[in-house]
């Protein structure tokens, strides 16, 4: 079936139908019509993906989020993340995508606290820095939410042998800008692949794991939020992560604790300052952006205007 088709299609959609609605429906209806046609999508072939995204919905459920593991494995959850969070200034700590581990409420802790609950193993360590603005001037009273996996690559929403919210923590930001929290150093492991996405990692010929990180969530209701995670510069898999969210000035390095930490049974510190932006200038820099869409929205509405159905007559 022609252009003649998808344009048919597109214009089906009445006049209640929202500019973005409009705008954003149009071009995924012509992408998909594309892709079908580029591939000679088959019944078959069409029938095989209707069940993966049925299977995709089957498998999620409050603790399991399909959706993002899926888009994680294609990379677009980091293709988002980067249109989302990018800006004209680079002077400012980069994003990671959230993944589908991010738990609200986790516990409130002291600047300095332990997020571990319970002892699960792994290197205990000291992580600190300061959230500052892009002019280095200290940031107080920013909210910081820290999350990572277990050594047996588990989140503990997954593992029933961990207690609620461990390894998981919320912190302010002191006077001077200043964090601080004990943890684990992260360990790598595979994002579940008993589903979709690993049966689409096995298509692929891929494997599933996530070099080491920790999650991170910094909020502040003047400055740009920031959803990250740093990586372990001697994992193996930061050269090779399965959902392509690494980038290099996320990458860190740990080193061995000083002497009064490691009597106190630290192996490992970690520095680590975060820069935040404001939100509007943010919002700047993504004017043109809006400028364009909101000029093309325009013109789908006029154009809808003009010949409602027009091309529903030509085509039908
Ligand atoms: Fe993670």
């Amino acid at each position: 079936m022609s252009q003649e088709f998808t344009d048919y299609v597109i214009t089906s959609m009445g006049p209640k139908t929202s500019p973005k609605a409009r705008r954003i429906l149009s071009s995924l209806i012509q992408h998909v019509h594309d892709f079908t046609r580029e591939n000679n999508i088959t019944v078959d072939e069409w029938m095989y993906g209707v069940e993966l995204i049925n299977s995709i919905g089957q498998i999620s459920d409050a603790k399991r989020n399909e959706g993002i593991l899926v888009s994680d494995v294609i990379g677009l959850e980091a293709l988002v993340d980067t249109l989302t969070h990018s800006s004209d200034t680079a002077d400012h700590t980069s994003s990671a995508i959230v993944g589908p581990f991010y738990r609200d409420g986790s516990p409130e802790y002291p600047k300095g606290a332990s997020i571990i609950q319970k002892d699960v193993g792994g290197e205990k360590t000291l992580v600190s820095g300061r959230i500052m603005d892009t002019n280095g001037n200290p940031l107080a009273g920013v909210k910081l939410e820290v999350w990572h996996c277990a050594p047996n690559g588990l989140y503990e929403q997954q593992d029933p042998d961990q207690p609620e919210y461990n390894l998981r923590g919320t912190f302010f930001s002191d006077d001077d800008g200043y964090y601080a929290f004990v943890g684990l150093r992260p360990t790598a492991y595979p994002i579940p692949y008993d589903g979709p996405a690993g049966k689409l990692l096995q298509i692929m010929d891929r494997h599933p794991m996530r070099p080491g990180h920790i999650h991170w969530r910094v909020t502040h209701p003047d400055y740009h939020s920031l959803i990250t995670q740093i990586y372990d510069r001697e994992c193996k898999y930061t050269e090779d992560d399965s959902v392509f969210a690494v980038k290099e000035d996320i990458i860190v390095d740990f080193v061995p604790a000083k002497k009064d930490l490691a009597e106190k049974g630290i192996k490992n510190e970690l520095h680590y300052d975060i820069v935040l932006t404001l939100e509007s200038k943010i919002q700047e820099s993504r004017q043109k952006i809006k400028d364009a869409q909101d000029a093309l929205e325009q013109k789908l509405m006029e154009k809808h205007s003009a010949a409602p159905n027009g091309t529903r007559a030509a085509a039908s």
